[in-house]
């Protein structure tokens, strides 16, 4: 393995390196957009909550299934949260712990996947691979609507693998594909000038994928399965909970406001108990637009365009110029059908996904499931935008054991029944301790309380009561960053990936970074995302009293450079870690140890993925497996006992290149095309870390 010394290849004045091309395609520009939550909730350390740091509800294990031989059962651990004191490296032990043991992976910019000393490695699947009966092979100079729509689509960002009962080595792998980014597909791109064909490639290449693949010494390899599907931007699905049927989300093409053609922006997500695939619509935003000059879209209300990032200009992509439905002036209603959860039961190809309002429209980087002993069901959610907030939903009916139709098909239904809540957080830690440097509090750690805010109450049919003066309970399922709003949450620094360990209850936010924390009129540091122009991020870690709604936290990790002040590794001995920025997707390994995968590394490395040590004196111990190539972020990490798959999003995507003048050409090397894809890294000696 190629140990390749910190080479600064691009130098970005310590800024992530997130490229814009990136943030244009994938996020809508939205970095460079003022932030959309213009509301003026309060500084959260003003107002000390007396709760105490008791022990919290434990609420038992019904099994959380993960997934592939690394499935891990929500056995709770103990009552009381390990003290975040600093480890000394006389008391460090020798070894990591289980799951940790391997060297780790320097910082390097190789146009290679870098993976740790004696590990091997493949790629499983890339963009435009076949997935359907008499899909063609990739051919980049002949690309139509017809093949990407049975091809393995563009820019693969969450994965899950999902064990195949009763066939041993044989999974499900099912996958989002975030966006498309033109200017690295279709050679001779002009972005004023879009072709018909490009849109039909386009509205193919995002969505989702449903494709089996069997483990074999050399990997996992895709199989052309009964299951094999593709969603798209135009997939039927079901709209259910408060906001189906109502007039916001009404149509000429869907008057009953029921059916949502696709899905797009799908960033990550999470597989349930039950054996479905939960996805989250991200930045749906930019995919609407309107010719130049357009009146405003009547009778849609602006600030609701404006919390969400909307405005009636052409879009990026233009896909308004072929389909009337991404014209806002001729479509209104349109995004309103987009920002939830969508469901996929993989098992079923011809079952219709379904949207679930109950959850609330926002920017969900994705949801994963919590089930509490007696059967309730808890998904959390982050809406990943500067200054957006942290989500739960609380089901109201309790889980149906089994994995069969029926368990499936009942199970569907949870999401839409219970009630919707907000994070607001609090901190006994002096005002005047959080000065915006990320200096640690007299304490020793960041850590505080928090309430979690009803929103919306849903119950069979899309019936629900509202829970916030003010709104209906249509307007908090359709516009619930503004219910959230008026509710008063807590406005963190773009809440990513959000998930339960499965072997201790706790729960982890990625807080990948807020560039405009403490500027001018924006809201400043507080306990919970301590630094002023937050370019690394942190991890926060909840313990939550999952069906009830108080909370204590801590942060794990203040990510960034360790030789720096400002950064924390749960009292880890710094000297002894591995620099980690912009934490986005999160997973868990059987021993429940938390893996990080990045975006955006502002270090002037390539992205990564990461093993943290929660538990024990290790706590805080942080060491990266692997690197991406060039310009790419990793995404998705699946990690079982045998097998790591991480999916590699946007090889070679930097600003003064393109498909045209490729500054990688990875996974073929030589002339190839960089293509995003999921790649498998194992050991033929043992286990993963062990
Ligand atoms: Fe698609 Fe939140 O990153
Ligand atoms: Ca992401
Ligand atoms: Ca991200
Ligand atoms: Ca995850």
């Amino acid at each position: 393995m190629a140990l390749v010394p910190l080479n600064l290849l691009v130098t970005h004045n310590g800024k992530s390196k997130r490229q814009h091309i990136t943030c244009v395609y994938k996020c809508g520009d939205a970095c460079s957009k003022p932030v959309p939550n213009t509301s003026d909730n309060e500084y959260f350390g003003d107002i000390v909550k007396a709760l105490s740091r008791r022990s919290m509800l434990r609420a038992g294990g019904i099994a959380v299934l993960a997934v592939g031989a690394g499935s891990a059962l929500a056995a709770c651990g103990s009552d009381e949260q390990p003290a975040a004191t600093p480890t000394s490296s006389s008391t460090a032990p020798a070894e990591p712990p289980p799951g940790m043991r391997f060297t780790s992976v320097a910082p390097n910019s190789e146009d290679a996947v870098v993976i740790a000393d004696g590990y091997q490695q493949a790629v499983v699947i890339s963009w435009g691979d076949p997935v359907l009966p008499g899909a063609p092979k990739f051919d980049v100079a002949g690309q139509t609507g017809a093949a990407q729509r049975a091809q393995f689509g563009f820019n693969n960002d969450f994965a899950g693998l999902l064990p195949i009962p009763g066939q041993q080595n044989r999974f499900l792998l099912v996958t989002n594909f975030e966006y498309v980014d033109p200017m690295f597909m279709f050679p001779g791109y002009d972005k004023d000038k879009p072709t018909r064909e490009q849109f039909d490639v386009e509205i193919a290449a995002v969505g989702m994928g449903v494709v089996e693949v069997e483990r074999t010494p050399q990997g996992l390899k895709p199989v052309m399965g009964r299951y094999n599907r593709r969603i798209t931007a135009d997939t039927p699905m079901t709209l259910t909970g408060p906001a189906a049927g109502t007039d916001f989300v009404k149509t000429a093409a869907d008057p009953a406001g029921r059916t949502v053609a696709g899905t797009f922006a799908n960033c990550a997500g999470g597989v349930t108990p039950w054996g479905t695939v939960l996805s989250g619509e991200e930045n749906f935003q930019d995919y609407f637009g309107a010719a130049e000059g357009s009146p405003a879209p009547a009778p849609v209300d602006a600030d609701r365009l404006d919390r969400y990032g909307i405005s009636a200009e052409p879009s990026t992509l233009l896909w308004e110029t072929f389909d009337q439905r991404f014209d806002l002036v001729a479509t209104p209603n349109e995004p309103n059908r987009f920002g939830y959860i969508v469901e996929l039961n993989p098992w079923d190809p011809a079952s219709a996904p379904v949207k679930h309002s109950a959850m609330g429209r926002l920017k969900h980087e994705g949801a994963n499931i919590y089930v509490t002993g007696d059967g309730t069901v808890v998904a959390y959610t982050g809406d990943d935008e500067r200054f957006d907030y942290m989500y739960k939903f609380v089901s109201s009916k309790k889980m149906r054991p089994g994995t069969d139709p029926a368990a499936i098909a009942y199970n569907m239904t949870l999401l839409d029944e219970g009630t919707l809540y907000v994070a607001k957080l609090s901190s006994d830690i002096p005002a005047n301790e959080i000065d915006g440097s990320g200096k640690l509090p007299s304490k020793g750690s960041f850590s505080g309380a928090g309430t979690w805010l009803p929103l919306v109450r849903s119950g069979p049919d899309g019936q629900a009561e509202s829970l916030v003066d003010g709104f209906s309970p249509q307007e908090v399922a359709v516009f619930t960053r503004m219910a959230a709003d008026k509710a008063g949450a807590t406005k963190m620094d773009r809440p990513e990936d959000f998930e339960a360990n499965p072997k201790t209850g706790k729960v982890y936010v990625a807080l990948t970074n807020n560039n405009e924390r403490g500027a001018p009129g924006e809201a400043p540091p507080d306990a919970a995302n301590p630094r002023n122009d937050n370019k690394s991020g942190q991890v926060l870690e909840i313990t939550d009293n999952h069906a009830g709604t108080d909370f204590t936290w801590d942060l794990l990790l203040v990510c960034g450079d360790p030789a720096a002040a400002d950064t924390y590794f749960g009292g880890f001995d710094k000297t002894k870690v591995s620099p980690i920025s912009c934490p986005d997707n999160l997973a868990f390994d059987s021993h429940g140890n938390l893996w990080i995968s990045t975006d955006g590394n502002a270090l002037d490395s390539n992205d990564g993925l990461f093993a943290v040590a929660l538990e024990g004196p290790g706590r805080g111990e942080t060491k990266q497996f692997l690197t991406v190539p060039l310009g790419a972020e990793a995404c998705g990490p699946v990690v079982t006992d045998d097998l790591v798959t991480v999916c590699v999003q946007h090889p070679g995507e930097y600003d003064d290149n393109s498909i045209d003048d490729p500054v990688s050409r990875w996974p073929e090397g030589g002339n190839g095309t960089a293509r995003p894809s999921v790649v498998a890294v194992w050991r033929t000696d043992g286990n993963i870390g062990v």
